[in-house]
C-alpha cells in the first residue's frame, strides 16, 4: 500500500499550502481581461507571445477569452532554476520564431516579481522593431520590484510571498494545481 503523499497531495488534501486564488477567481478575471485585450486590439491581428514555461496555462485560457484574430509563439527563458528567489541572471532557453517585425507584440508572462525578466525581454523585443510591445502578467508582486519595467495588464497583485499551481512551479513540479496557493 502507498505509505507516502506526493507533493501534490500534500497540497490538495493535507493543506500544506495556502489557497491565495481560487479556480474560479482566476477565471473571472481572465474572462475580463480577454475582453479588454478583445477591444484594445481589434484589427491589429497581435502576435502573443507566451513565456515558458510558466505562462503556458494562463496563455492557453487567455487566448480562449480573446474574440478577435491573432497569432502565438513561445520563448523560454529562466532566472530561478530550483531555487524560490530569482538568481538575478536572465538566461534565454528558446527563443521566437515569428517574424515581429512591425507587428504589435502582447508578451504573456505567469507572474511578475523582481521585474529583470519583463526588463530583459522589453530590450530584446525593441531590438526587433514591432509596431507595438505591451505585457500582460497574471500575478504581480508589486512590492518586489528591483528594476524599472513597464507593465499594461495585470491579473492580481500579490504580497511578496513564493507560490504554486496554475502553470507556477516549485522544482518544476505543482505546476498541474488548478488554483493559486502560498508556499509558507
Ligand atoms: P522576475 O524576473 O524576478 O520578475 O521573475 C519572473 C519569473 O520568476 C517568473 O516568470 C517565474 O517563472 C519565476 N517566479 C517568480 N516568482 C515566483 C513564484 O512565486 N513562484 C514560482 N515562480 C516564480
Amino acid at each position: 500500500m502507498k505509505n507516502h503523499r506526493s507533493e501534490f497531495e500534500k497540497v490538495v488534501y493535507d493543506g500544506k499550502f495556502r489557497l491565495l486564488i481560487s479556480k474560479e477567481q482566476i477565471e473571472e478575471r481572465i474572462r475580463q481581461l480577454g475582453k479588454q485585450i478583445s477591444d484594445d486590439y481589434r484589427d491589429k491581428n497581435p502576435i502573443m507571445i507566451g513565456v515558458l514555461n510558466g505562462g503556458f496555462i494562463f496563455m492557453a485560457d487567455l487566448i480562449r477569452h480573446i474574440e478577435i484574430d491573432l497569432e502565438i509563439d513561445f520563448i523560454k527563458i529562466s532566472s530561478y532554476g530550483d531555487a524560490t528567489v530569482s538568481s538575478g541572471k536572465v538566461q534565454m532557453l528558446k527563443d521566437i520564431n515569428a517574424d515581429v517585425k512591425g507587428r504589435h507584440l502582447l508578451v504573456v508572462e505567469d507572474i511578475v516579481d523582481t521585474g529583470l525578466s519583463i526588463q530583459y525581454l522589453e530590450k530584446k523585443f525593441m531590438e526587433l522593431n514591432p509596431a507595438s510591445l505591451k505585457f500582460v502578467s497574471l500575478l504581480l508582486k508589486k512590492d518586489n520590484a528591483k528594476v524599472d519595467y513597464h507593465i499594461h495588464y495585470v491579473g492580481f497583485e500579490i504580497p511578496n510571498e513564493f507560490v504554486v499551481g496554475y502553470g507556477l512551479d516549485h522544482k518544476q513540479i505543482l505546476r498541474n494545481l488548478p488554483a493559486i496557493y502560498v508556499m509558507d
